[in-house]
C-alpha cells in the first residue's frame, strides 16, 4: 500500500496544511493539538485561519477517513487504524524567536518528552518548522533513541497560497543524517513529483534560512532602489520589469512596498544573524537588510508627513489619517509583524490620530490606537490623507472621486504602487507612490 500512517503535532498553518494535504496525498493522518476547542472544531470541518482551499481540503479528507484530529501528541499515537504504530511523525509546533535572535524550543522539547520514549522502533520524527541549524542533532539527543531517526524537511509555504505551495512545490528538501530516514520522508511527497534534495539535517535547517533571508535581500534592494529611482527621476516599475526578464533574477518578489513583515521573514533574518553570530562571521549584507527594513518604516511616514505638511519637518500632531490595510500582506488575516502596524505605531507616536480599514478586520472597533471603519470611504471621512499599506485588490477600484468627496485634503500615498496613480488624480487627490517617476525628489 502507498500511504504511511502520519502523525502530526501542531495544527497552525504548518501543521493543518501538512495534514491535510498528506492526506490528500493518499496517507492515513492523525493531527494533534493541545488545544481542545480547536480539535474539537476542526473535527466539524471548522477551520480558524483563513487560507484558500484548506477548508474544503480538510472537510474533504476527515470524510474520506483519512484526516482525523485528536487532542494532545500521547492520544495520536493510539488513533490510527487497527492501533498500528505512525511510521512518520511531523513536528509543526511553534518556534517563536525568543531572547537575542534565537528560536524557543519549548514546544518541541514538550512534544519529545511527551511521546518520545513510546514512539515505535523506526519511527521517523521529522521538523517542519524552522529552527537553528544543530536542531535536529538536539533533537535526537533529547530523544534519547537509536532506533528513532530525525528528519529536518523545512516547509517554504506563503501564507494565502499554502495548499497551493504545497501540492506544487518548487522543491522538496529532506535532510538527515540517516539517508534512509530521509529517503522514507522523501517518499511520502513522491506523487507531487517535485525535485527533490536529500542533504544532511545542517544544511537542510540552513536552507530555509538562506532562501527567506535571500527574500528579505530582494525586496530591501528593491525598496532601496525605489528610494535611488525617487532621487535620479527613474521609474521603479520599468526598473524591476527591466531586470525581471533576466531568468538569474525573475519577476517574483520585485514589489517595492512598506517593508516585508508576516510570521517568517523577520524572524527567519534575526535568526539568521544570530546563527552568523555564534558561529562568529559577521554577516554585513544581512544585517544591512534589515536595517534597510527598518528605515523604510520610517521612509513611510517621512513621505507622509512632507505630502501631508508640504514640510520636511512638518508636525502630524492631531493630523487625522486613514489607512488602508493593515494585514501584513493581502490575502491573509495575518496581523504578526504587520509592517501596516509598525508604520501605524510611528504615526501615532507623530501625534497622528488613526483610523483604519481593512477587508479582514471590519470595524467598528480598535485596534493597537487605531480606530476600525467598515468601509475605506468611513475611514477616509475628515482624513488629511489615505495611506495605502497592504495590496488587497478591492483598493484598486476604490471610488476615488466619493473619497476625494469625504476627505480633509486631497492626498493619497500608495505604498503598494497598487493603485493607478491617474485614477485618484482624475478625481482630483494627490497621488504620491514609491520610486515612480511623478515621486521624483527635487533635491533643494
Ligand atoms: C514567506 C516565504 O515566502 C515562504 O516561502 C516561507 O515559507 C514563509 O515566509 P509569507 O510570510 O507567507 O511567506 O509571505 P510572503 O508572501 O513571502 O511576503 C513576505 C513579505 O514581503 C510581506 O510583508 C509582503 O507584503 C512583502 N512583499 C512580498 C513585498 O513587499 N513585495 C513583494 O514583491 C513580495
Amino acid at each position: 500500500m502507498f500511504g504511511r500512517r502520519v502523525m502530526v503535532v501542531g495544527t497552525g498553518y504548518v501543521g493543518l496544511t501538512t495534514g491535510a494535504c498528506l492526506a490528500s496525498l493518499g496517507h492515513e493522518v492523525v493531527c494533534a493539538d493541545i488545544d481542545a476547542g480547536k480539535v474539537e472544531r476542526l473535527r466539524r470541518g471548522v477551520v480558524d485561519i483563513v487560507e484558500p482551499d484548506l477548508a474544503e481540503l480538510v472537510s474533504e479528507q476527515t470524510s474520506a477517513g483519512r484526516l482525523s484530529f485528536v487532542v494532545g501528541a500521547g492520544a495520536a499515537l493510539g488513533a490510527f487504524e487497527d492501533s498500528r504504530p505512525a511510521e512518520v511523525l511531523f513536528l509543526c509546533v511553534p518556534t517563536p524567536m525568543g531572547a537575542g535572535g534565537v528560536a524557543d524550543l519549548r514546544a518541541v522539547e514538550s512534544v519529545i518528552e511527551e511521546v518520545g520514549a513510546e514512539l515505535a522502533a523506526g519511527t521517523v520524527v521529522v521538523n517542519k518548522s524552522t529552527v537553528p541549524v544543530g536542531t535536529a542533532a538536539r533533537t535526537a539527543e533529547l530523544l534519547e533513541r537509536t532506533d528513532v531517526a530525525v528528519v529536518s524537511n523545512p516547509e517554504f509555504l506563503r501564507e494565502g497560497s499554502a495548499v497551493k505551495d504545497f501540492l506544487g512545490p518548487d522543491r522538496i528538501v529532506v535532510g538527515s543524517d540517516n539517508q534512509d530516514a530521509a529517503e522514507r520522508v522523501a517518499a511520502l511527497y513522491a506523487r507531487l513529483g517535485a525535485p527533490t534534495v536529500l542533504t544532511d539535517a545542517a544544511s537542510a535547517e540552513l536552507m530555509k534560512y538562506a532562501a527567506n533571508c535571500f527574500l528579505a535581500m530582494k525586496l530591501s534592494y528593491v525598496n532601496a532602489m525605489a528610494e535611488l529611482c525617487e532621487r535620479v527621476g527613474a521609474d521603479i516599475g520599468d526598473v524591476t520589469e527591466g531586470i525581471g526578464y533576466d531568468r538569474r533574477i525573475g519577476q517574483a518578489f520585485l514589489s517595492p512596498g512598506p517593508g516585508w513583515g508576516g510570521s517568517c521573514l523577520p524572524k527567519d533574518t534575526h535568526a539568521l544573524l544570530q546563527v552568523a553570530d555564534s558561529a562568529d562571521f559577521e554577516f554585513r549584507l544581512l544585517r544591512a537588510t534589515i536595517d534597510t527594513n527598518t528605515r523604510q518604516r520610517q521612509r513611510i511616514v517621512d513621505k507622509v508627513r512632507l505630502a501631508v505638511t508640504g514640510k520636511r519637518t512638518g508636525s502630524l500632531s492631531r493630523v487625522r489619517l486613514a489607512l488602508l490595510g493593515l494585514t501584513f500582506k493581502a490575502g491573509t488575516d495575518d496581523l504578526r509583524d504587520s509592517p501596516a502596524l509598525a508604520i501605524a505605531a510611528l504615526l501615532r507616536q507623530a501625534g497622528a490620530d488613526l483610523v483604519g480599514f481593512d477587508p479582514m478586520l471590519r470595524g467598528p472597533g480598535e485596534l493597537d490606537g487605531i480606530t476600525l471603519a467598515s468601509d475605506a470611504v468611513e475611514a477616509a471621512q475628515g482624513a488629511e490623507a489615505v495611506v495605502v499599506l497592504t495590496e488587497w485588490a478591492e483598493f484598486r477600484t476604490l471610488d476615488w472621486a466619493e473619497i476625494a468627496g469625504v476627505t480633509k485634503q486631497p492626498i493619497v500615498v500608495d505604498t503598494r504602487n497598487i493603485v493607478d496613480p491617474a485614477t485618484p488624480r482624475r478625481a482630483g487627490l494627490t497621488a504620491v507612490g514609491l520610486g515612480r517617476q511623478q515621486d521624483t525628489v527635487h533635491q533643494t
